[in-house]
């Protein structure tokens, strides 16, 4: 994986540019010219002039994530300044610090500057709540400029390889805590999308448990993998069948951090490495994106890189069904029935609706292996998702508000949206069958509620439950500069890390 740049809290070293955050001006209707991108920062002579020529021209108007840099231009002893838009003072949040940490990466590195001051007094002045924007910078600026690394092509060319050192903050030393959680929660984002990007071929079950077996040595938990014959032993039926169709060994990871004595949360994702649908094919249309069918076992393993890391004082446990969804003689065929782990028994109407047959297994392995204090579970489960909400948000549903309650805080705090919708009991008429208790698939209406709906089956009431839907939300991201378009974002990393981190008992 690629090292992340650095970030340093000194204001006295020389380097290439200062970046100085200006508002935008929020002019009132049909009233005159204004006054120019607002600056809160310390005011000097150099300030003052700067803030006067901006005024006098339409160079530069302070939006959210514009950026000019001004080069050779000489301001406080520094011989370039980076102008960093922030949008007005009234939409002011910690996402929009995110995002110019992001934009002042970018910028850095289009331009070329090995290292930049970020004068923090300019973007943060006006802020109470500090330490949380400087976090939200700081990741913005971390996760920016993330790249695939080990692929095999020449990028040697033209500089495209240039990489910024990093930046340096006008800040004290009461700061380092807000940059080490960044640090922290920006190498969960980049292990995540890292395990996404990797082509099929080079993130077969196998690979996926060993680069998280590793990495599990380094950031405090343990992980244990099951291979074939102990899935076999478990009986999980429904996980087995998905994976009867590929020749590539399937592999369970169960991932523990903590005491062992508390309850623990129990993470789960789907790790289907390539899903071609099985028997059920998926259209050629962009089926290479179903290498990325495993970002919900991405979130759950990026979100094991952390734990320690940030401290999370609860128990935290991670179950990842890996396998390919794959169409051999051996494969599963549409009408088979199967038996799950609980003994309930599932009408395979669709192959391609292989998701949900392995986090049914993986949802029951925790009921019978914990006494999960709650369980959340995270898949690129339906397309139907995709339709509904599009790719700036993440479907969430599940069986208790107070729970939803909690996510939707640490979502409003991250900056990671999320978007409730209804698991109706009349959804599941159309996901019982006449052979089995249940039926992967039904009709196409209400496709993201009805896979919540057969994941429900398999969970007891009185577990607060909920699944993340991230179809939409796990890869080739437009809407936000931090997540580059092109590769998997790292979804529910920072959301759930802060879930955990502030963790309290339920109510019921
Ligand atoms: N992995 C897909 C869902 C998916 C689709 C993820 C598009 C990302 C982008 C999942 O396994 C699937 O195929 N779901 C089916 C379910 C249906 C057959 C009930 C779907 O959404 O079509
Ligand atoms: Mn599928
Ligand atoms: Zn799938």
């Amino acid at each position: 994986m690629q090292t992340l740049p650095s970030i340093r809290i000194d204001a006295s070293t020389q380097t290439s540019g200062l970046a100085l955050g200006w508002f935008h001006e929020e002019k009132e209707k049909g009233k005159g010219s204004g006054s120019g991108p607002i600056f809160v920062g310390k005011k000097s002579k150099d300030s003052d002039n700067l803030a006067h020529a901006l005024k006098t021209s339409s160079h530069f108007f302070g939006k959210k994530n514009e950026t000019s840099l001004l080069r050779y231009f000489s301001y406080d002893g520094y011989p370039s300044v980076l102008l960093v838009g922030l949008g007005t003072v009234k939409k002011w949040s910690s996402e929009i610090a995110r995002q110019a940490g992001a934009a002042v990466y970018l910028a850095q590195k289009k331009e070329r500057l090995q290292e930049l001051t970020v004068d923090t007094d300019s973007f943060f002045a006006k802020v109470k709540e500090k330490d949380e924007y400087l976090q939200a910078f700081c990741e913005g600026y971390l996760i920016a400029g993330y790249k695939y690394s080990d692929i095999l092509k020449d990028e040697k060319k033209d500089g495209a390889d240039f990489h910024p050192t990093g930046i340096r903050l006008t800040e004290g030393k009461s700061a380092q805590k807000a940059i080490d959680r960044a640090v922290t929660l920006a190498g969960g984002i980049n292990f995540a999308r890292h395990l996404g990007d990797r082509p099929s071929n080079l993130l077969t079950p196998t690979e996926f448990a060993r680069l998280v077996s590793e990495a599990s040595k380094k950031k405090g938990f343990k992980c244990t993998v099951l291979g074939k014959k102990e899935i076999e032993k478990e009986k999980m039926g429904l996980f087995l069948g998905v994976a009867q169709g590929a020749t590539e060994e399937p592999k369970f990871l169960v991932l523990e951090y903590g005491k062992k004595t508390d309850k623990p949360i129990v993470l789960v994702g789907k790790g289907v490495t390539f899903d071609t649908g099985g028997i059920s094919l998926k259209p050629s249309d962009r089926m290479d994106d179903m290498k990325y069918d495993m970002m919900g076992a991405a979130a759950v393993a990026g979100v094991f890189y952390c734990l320690n890391d940030l401290k999370v004082s609860r128990s935290v446990v991670g179950l990842i069904p890996l396998t390919e969804n794959m169409p051999d003689g051996n494969a599963q065929k549409p009408g088979d029935v199967k038996k799950s782990l609980s003994g309930k028994t599932v009408e395979i109407t669709n192959t391609d609706a292989e998701g949900r047959l392995v986090l049914a297994d993986a949802l029951d392995y925790a009921q019978k292996e914990y006494q999960p204090e709650a369980m959340l579970d995270f898949a690129t489960l339906t397309g139907a998702v995709v339709v509904a909400l599009g790719s700036v948000t993440t479907g969430i549903m599940g069986n208790h508000p107070g729970l939803i309650q909690r996510i939707e805080a640490s979502s409003e705090a991250t900056g990671e949206r999320v978007w409730e919708l209804p698991l109706y009991d009349e959804y599941e008429d159309d996901m019982k069958s006449n052979f089995a208790d249940y039926r992967n698939s039904g009709t196409r209406e209400a496709g993201s509620s009805k896979g919540g709906v057969f994941l429900r089956f398999f969970v007891k009431p009185e577990i607060p439950w909920v699944h993340f839907d991230v179809a939409g939300a796990a890869y080739h991201r437009k809407d936000v500069n931090y997540h580059p378009h092109k590769y998997g974002a790292g979804v529910m990393v920072r959301l759930v890390s802060d879930l955990l981190e502030n963790w309290k008992p339920l109510k019921n």
